[in-house]
Formats: C-alpha cells, structure tokens, sequence
C-alpha cells in the first residue's frame, strides 16, 4: 500500500513542524507550505489525498486555496485549522467544501483519524468514477471454442490469467483479441477493479501520451486541471493497449520505461506515479515482423511479449466457423423475427470454402444479412451474400447506410477513380460523363486526386 499523501499549509512553522512530524510518524507521506502562493506551486506538481489548510494565510486564506486546489483535483480531502473558530468562518470553510474543521490547538489522534477517513473516502470516489468510465457490458458473452485450436487458447487463458505477466495477444482483424483481453481480466484476480482499453491507432499522437500518462495543470496550453491518464486510473486492474503495432515510436520508449521501472510522470508533473497495473496488448499486424524491420522496438516488444496468445483465423477453426453461424441465425431469426433454422447443406459449404477476412466480425454480419434476405426457413447457398457465393444482391439499409444522393456519387467516383489508378479520362469513360463533368465533381466534392 502506498502512504497517504497530505499536504499541509500553514504560515507559522513551529505548527508546521509539530503537525508533519506526528503525521510522518505515522506512516504518512508529508509535505508542507507557507502561503497560498506556495501551496499551490508544490500542488500543482504532485498530487495529495488530503490537504490540511489554515485557515489565515499571509496571502489570502484557506477558503479561497481550498478552492484553487478542487479546481486542480475535484477530489481532494480537506481539514481547515483555525485559531478562532467563529461561526461564521466554520460556516464558509463549509460551504468552500471542507469536510472537516478543527480547532487550534490541534488535538493529534482526532486529526489523524479524521486523515484516515478521508483518504478512505477519496478513494472510494475515485474507484467509483474509474468503473463507471468502463465501457458497460464489455465483458463477452458466451465464447465459442469448438476447435482445438480455441480450446488451446482458452487454456493458455486460464492458466495466465491469474498472473501479473504482460500478454500479448496476436490474429487477424475479428479474430476475438478484445474478447480474449476481457477474458484475461475477468478472470484475474484483478477482475473487480478497472479494465481500461486504449486504442493506440485511432488516437493522435499527443493526445494518446496525456491519455495514458496523465497530465498537470499548464503541461500545455488547456490544461487546466490535473487529469489522471489511463495508467493511473487502471490501477489496481488491467490496462489494455489495442492496436499497439501502431504505436508511435516516441512513446514507445516511454512506455518502455514505465514496464522496466514501474514509475512514469504526468505531463508537466514531477512527481513519480507507480501502479499497480497489468498490461495486455493486441494488435492484428505482423510484428515479428516489425521487431525484424525495427518499426517496432525489439526491447519493448520482450517485455509485452512475456506471454503470447495467438488466434487462429476463423477459416482454420471450421468446427468455430459452424458453431458460430448456427448461434448468430439463431439470435438474429429473433432479432428480426424471423423464422430462419438453420443452412442448407449448399450454404454451410460456401460458410466453410469462404476466406472469412474480416473473421468472426464478418461473419456475424454476412449471417445477418442472410438471415433478414432468406425467404426460406433454411438459408440457402443462393440467398446468402454475394461475396460468400450467393446471388443476394439487395442492399440493406440501415441507419447508417441511408445517404444522400450527392454522398453516393462522391463515393462512386472516388472508387472508379482508384481503379483506373486516378486517370481522369479513363474514369469520365467508365462512369459515362464528359471529363470536365468530372473534373468539376471532383471540384465539388474535394476529392483528392
Ligand atoms: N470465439 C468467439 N466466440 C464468440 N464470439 C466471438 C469469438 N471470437 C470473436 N467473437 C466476436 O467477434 C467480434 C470481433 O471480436 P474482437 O473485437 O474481439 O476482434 P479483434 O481481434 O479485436 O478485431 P480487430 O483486430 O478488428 O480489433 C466480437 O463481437 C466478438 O465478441
Ligand atoms: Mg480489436
């Protein structure tokens, strides 16, 4: 357990002295400050569970640092201490959101206690704002391991699972590395706390490091508040980095360095922050391959690397491939309230000769459609997709599909215009319309040739 962390603002340094080596004594973690000014430089740069504020200050008083601080951290405990407790300044240290008043002199065992509990608290709100920040219903519905080869991952699963070691978990684009991930934290013994996912390719660069790291207020312009990054949040519990062949190489050595020490700091921030947190990474490309080429850093691909989980494609797990169709007609015959069954012979062949790319994400789409397409209670070799070997050609819409006219056009002339390699004349031929039609569409529709 790491010590508490109080800070504690005072002008006359005997109180000070005496509050901070009773408190250090008892396994706290210490620091104090003499005015305003100065509290909030020393709060700025490192984070406290509870701040014990005078209430007059030389430069202003505890009331108006109390809210200087929440401004930073939301969540910051705090005692006001004051020589004269009249009514009425109890009644604004109240309101400015101190929990606590005591009176000078300060009676040691009582501040303690009261220490405790607000830590105790604050931790409390913390872990609740963590979980709720979780994606709901992240954690998979039944997986399906029909194969050797998923029976084996599963295995693998159970048996790291319980341990701390970093796994990373390779396949092809819908192959269930996310599943598998969510499986690796739930059951871990880490399952009640936080299970962060952090797409390393869909976020910018800068954005990506504050995310993961944190940062202080003025790291960089907007910052105002202390934002506690990923790693910090997850503490306690897993942190999953998806996608992480995508990771920039600048901040591949810094997360390097936090798997080698334990310790990283917030952007702008001096003090060093150790979770606790385990690490599962992901990612669909070849990074053996990319160790090999140095696109990706030999040192930190060993320390993720610790423990490999691989998943097959679906096209080599047919006993998968089959169970999986048959669940998804089933749960979508109810969805669309339909009363589809099951395949026909003809269809489960063209299931099982199909490449499946896009995997257990793509199948699950194809037997949508085929399941709202069929006519017939058992889906036929003809009416599935087309891409499967079936003549359904029907688009279908969905919300996300109904577009204008304009929105189609443009897309269609983008996809003619990558076929014929962005030959404009070749294009104005095939779509059918004279070439400076063309040029001026492309005009229109910002189309980057
Ligand atoms: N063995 C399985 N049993 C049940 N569902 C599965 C299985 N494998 C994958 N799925 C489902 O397939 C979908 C895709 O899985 P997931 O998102 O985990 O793939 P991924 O490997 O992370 O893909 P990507 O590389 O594109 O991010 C999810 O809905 C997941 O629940
Ligand atoms: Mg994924």
């Amino acid at each position: 357990m790491r010590k508490p962390k109080i800070l504690i603002v005072d002008d006359e340094i005997e109180q000070r002295q005496l509050l901070a080596g009773f408190l250090k004594k008892r396994d706290f973690d210490v620091e104090t400050a003499g005015s305003l000014a100065e509290a909030e430089k020393v709060f700025s740069q490192r984070g406290f569970d509870v701040a014990v504020l005078d209430l007059r200050l030389p430069d202003g008083d505890g009331i108006e640092l109390l809210k200087k601080l929440r401004a930073i951290d939301p969540d910051i405990g705090a005692v006001m201490l004051t020589a004269y407790a009249t009514i009425s300044s109890a009644a604004d240290g109240i309101k400015a959101g101190a929990e606590e008043f005591l009176e000078k002199p300060v009676e040691l065992a009582q501040l303690e206690a009261i220490l405790h509990r607000l830590v105790e608290r604050r931790q409390i709100v913390r872990e609740n704002r963590a979980l709720t920040e979780l994606v709901r219903g992240s954690f998979p519905d039944d997986v399906v391991a029909e194969s050797p080869q998923m029976k084996e991952v599963l295995n693998i699963v159970a048996r790291v699972a319980p341990t701390d070691a970093p796994v990373l978990i390779t396949g092809e684009s819908g192959t269930g590395k996310e599943l598998v991930a969510n499986l690796l934290h739930r059951d871990s013994l880490r399952s009640k706390k936080p299970f962060f996912a952090i797409n390393c390719a869909a976020i910018p660069e800068t954005l990506l490091e504050s995310e993961l790291f944190g940062y202080e207020p003025g790291a960089f312009t907007g910052a105002k508040k202390r934002q506690l990054g990923k790693f910090e949040l997850a503490s306690g519990g897993s942190a999953f980095l998806d996608e992480i062949g995508d990771f920039p190489p600048t901040l591949q050595a810094k997360i390097l360095r936090f798997l080698e020490d334990g310790t990283f700091y917030r952007l702008g921030g001096s003090e060093p922050i150790n979770p606790d947190v385990r690490i599962i990474s992901a990612t669909n490309r070849d990074i053996d391959e990319m160790v090999k080429s140095k696109e990706f850093r030999e040192d930190l691909f060993y320390r993720l690397n610790l423990i490999r989980i691989h998943i097959p494609p679906l096209r080599e797990r047919p006993q998968d491939l089959l169970k999986l169709a048959e669940i998804y007609v089933e749960k979508f015959a109810k969805k669309h309230n339909k009363a589809v069954k099951g395949f026909s012979d003809d269809a489960r062949d063209r299931l099982l000769r199909y490449e499946w790319r896009g995997n257990v994400r793509e199948l699950r789409n194809t037997i949508e459609r085929a399941v709202i397409l069929t006519r017939t209670e058992y889906i036929s070799g003809k009416s599935m997709p087309q891409q499967v070997g079936g003549e359904e050609i029907v688009e279908i819409f969905t919300e996300k599909s109904l577009r204008t006219l304009a929105e189609v056009e443009r897309e269609h002339i983008e996809n003619v215009l990558r076929y014929c390699n962005f030959n404009q004349s070749e294009a104005a031929k095939i779509l059918g319309i004279h070439r400076n039609t063309l040029r001026n569409k492309i005009k229109e529709y910002e189309i980057e040739c």
